[in-house]
């Protein structure tokens, strides 16, 4: 028997709440578990914000979007060891056997610091930018390329209509995935992502070659991180401090814009599509993905299988150990980058 601390943190997505909602039931299903819920992230854990999950409480919230707990950056090693000595106690305090951390890079190199302080832990990864290693996929990456193709599949027929050039900006700070995926889902004809820095004059060299063929409007699907080649990659990112906040990116879709009209005089409108990425009800896939990993969370726990995290290999739910998820960000696979590719101009 168990009583297992549960926490989202980061950046929201869909599909948390389908974890959570699996955390509990299968916790449920296996003997006399509790649980209880963080509220903020790591900030819960500071101010011992809890409230408790149970079966009825986390029933109804598969398809939902968001987090039920609430989410935040905070860096659980903000405080030094001060703060670590708190979340013990609030650990204590309220009986915690272990903790669930439900998050992206930030929040698991939290769990990681926390566990290497010898705070039982395991981690389930989420993010739509789908960087976090040692995993196939995350929580939430699968709807936001449905979310962006069906923008695409939408700006595709008013591109048509004017004989416009439409850029799409997606998120990924630092990861193309979303863009490679959505701009291939939705015909892009370039695809301008953080890992390959794009030349102007090649971009516009496509536009012109799809008029001479007589195709007289462009989807350009753009990452929010996507920089020039000669520009000095990286100054628009903050690092990470007390908190896991980021500096806001996006925009350059609007710089891109005026650049292209001023250099090939087609018509070109800019969509930034920004937070609706993150909002609302998760695909089928990924409320499947989230109560795998949910369950296996679970079960990881139970068995005392700490300092891991949930990861999905081919077909299969597997535990990597923290450490070894959290060496590399999951690249942007080059052979899907070619594909699209393919289809450029
Ligand atoms: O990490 C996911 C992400 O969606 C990034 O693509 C984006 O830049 C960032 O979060 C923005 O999140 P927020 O404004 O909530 O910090």
């Amino acid at each position: 028997m168990a009583r297992i601390g549960v926490l989202t943190g980061g950046g929201d997505c869909p599909g948390l709440d389908a974890v959570i909602r699996a955390v509990v039931r299968r916790g449920l299903t296996e003997g006399a578990n509790t649980f209880v819920g963080f509220r903020g992230g790591w900030q819960g854990l500071f101010d011992d914000d809890t409230v408790e999950l149970t079966q009825a409480g986390t029933s109804g919230i598969l398809t939902r979007g968001g987090t039920v707990l609430g989410t935040s950056r905070t860096n659980p090693m903000s405080r030094g060891s001060d703060g670590v000595q708190v979340i013990r106690d609030t650990m204590s305090r309220q009986g915690i056997d272990a903790l669930i951390a439900i998050g992206g890079d930030g929040t698991l190199r939290g769990a990681h610091d926390l566990w290497q302080e010898g705070i039982p832990l395991v981690g389930v990864p989420k993010t739509i930018d789908n960087d976090v290693g040692g995993t196939d996929a995350s929580v939430g990456f699968h709807t936001a390329v449905q979310i962006a193709t069906d923008a695409i599949d939408r700006l595709h027929t008013t591109a048509e209509s004017h004989n416009r050039v439409m850029l799409v900006e997606v998120m990924g700070r630092d990861a193309g995935w979303i863009a490679v995926c959505a701009g291939m889902a939705g015909g892009a004809d370039a695809i301008l992502v953080p890992e390959r820095p794009f030349a102007i004059t090649e971009v516009c060299e496509r536009l012109h070659h799809r008029h001479e063929r007589g195709r007289s409007f462009s989807i350009i699907v753009v990452a929010e991180g996507a920089t020039p080649r000669s520009a000095d990659q990286g100054t628009d990112h903050g690092g990470h401090g007390n908190t896991l906040e980021y500096a806001t990116v996006g925009g350059i879709s609007a710089e891109l814009q005026q650049e292209i009209e001023a250099r090939t005089g087609y018509e070109t409108r800019a969509t930034i599509l920004g937070y609706v990425q993150r909002g609302g009800t998760p695909t089928a896939y990924d409320r499947m993905l989230a109560t795998r990993f949910g369950t296996a969370a679970t079960d990881a726990v139970l068995a005392g299988r700490f300092g891991t995290m949930m990861a999905l290999h081919g077909t299969r739910i597997e535990t990597v150990a923290l450490e070894q998820a959290l060496q590399t960000r999951n690249p942007l696979d080059p052979d899907i980058y070619e594909t699209a590719a393919v289809f450029f101009g």
